[in-house]
């Protein structure tokens, strides 16, 4: 299914249109995520606080989809989950067909680093590297050639040409965000979890980091999972899934 998509979009440089997809065998895209009754639970002081409660959607394999919700309301739990970064006290994720919760850390571990890129909501650079160490260091990791090369290609990209040998203590909030970023592109993940990208950027910047995603999605078909506050931004999305008090409480298309 997978080459079957990256062949159409290979012949079209766009994805197979529905009316495309009806006319072949394939009638549905393949689901990145199916997340089935997931629940989250915390003891807090002899009782249980329950952040998450039976949240259930798909998200289908190309999608571009936004979650929104008061501050509290369990997206970071939810994108955590999501990306086997955490585990759930109850339900199941299937990510690209694998179910998360059968696998043994390590093997979720592997997983991330094979299709997963995730941007934390404080970032987590790498405090004694630099930006391009901190692109370039898990690419090398996974054997890329050229990782520096491609470090810097990519903080030309996102503005920070001239920041590349900058420590994170020697760049802005908003800075470190863009390299968080650009470091969870560097391996073309089939999928990128991506907490308030835009949060402590100017709406200048921000927008060219909506467009960087709009592009990842477009190109390359990754499927993009985004939590974000900025209504701007949400409403680039194609879908917005919006939590309230750890439940789904309502999950829309947005129109073209
Ligand atoms: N490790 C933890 N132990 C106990 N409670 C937790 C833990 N992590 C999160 N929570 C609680 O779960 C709830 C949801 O937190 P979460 O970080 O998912 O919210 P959020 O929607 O991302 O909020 P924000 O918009 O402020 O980032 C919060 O009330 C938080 O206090
Ligand atoms: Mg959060």
């Amino acid at each position: 299914m997978r080459r079957w998509m990256s062949e159409v979009k290979l012949e079209s440089g766009s994805r197979p249109s529905p009316a495309a997809n009806a006319t072949s065998f394939h009638l549905q895209p393949a689901l990145m995520l199916v997340v089935r009754q997931l629940t989250k639970s915390y003891p807090s002081g002899g009782r249980t606080l329950t952040v998450l409660r039976d949240v259930s959607f798909t998200i289908p394999d190309g999608a571009f989809v936004a979650i929104v919700g008061p501050s509290g309301s369990g997206k970071t739990t939810l994108l955590g989950l999501l990306a086997g970064l955490d585990t759930p006290t109850a339900g199941s994720v299937l990510l690209d067909g694998a179910e998360l919760g059968a696998l043994s850390e390590d093997a979720r571990a592997k997983l991330r680093g094979e299709k997963v890129g995730f941007v934390f909501q404080s970032f987590q650079l790498i405090p004694t590297l630099t930006a391009a160490e901190n692109i370039a260091v898990p690419l090398e990791l996974r054997g890329v050639r050229n990782a520096g090369v491609r470090a810097r290609s990519l903080l030309d990209r996102i503005g920070l040409a001239d920041r590349a040998d900058h420590l994170p203590a020697q760049l802005s909030g908003g800075e470190q965000q863009r390299v968080a970023l650009a470091r969870a592109f560097a391996n073309a993940p089939r999928v990128l979890f991506a907490d308030e990208p835009t949060g402590n950027l100017d709406s200048a910047t921000g927008d060219r980091i909506i467009q960087l995603l709009e592009e990842l999605n477009r190109e390359s078909g990754t499927t993009i999972v985004l939590v974000t506050h900025d209504t701007a931004l949400a409403s680039r999305a194609k879908r917005i899934i919006r939590l309230s008090d750890g439940a789904v409480v309502d999950d829309r298309e947005l129109a073209a």
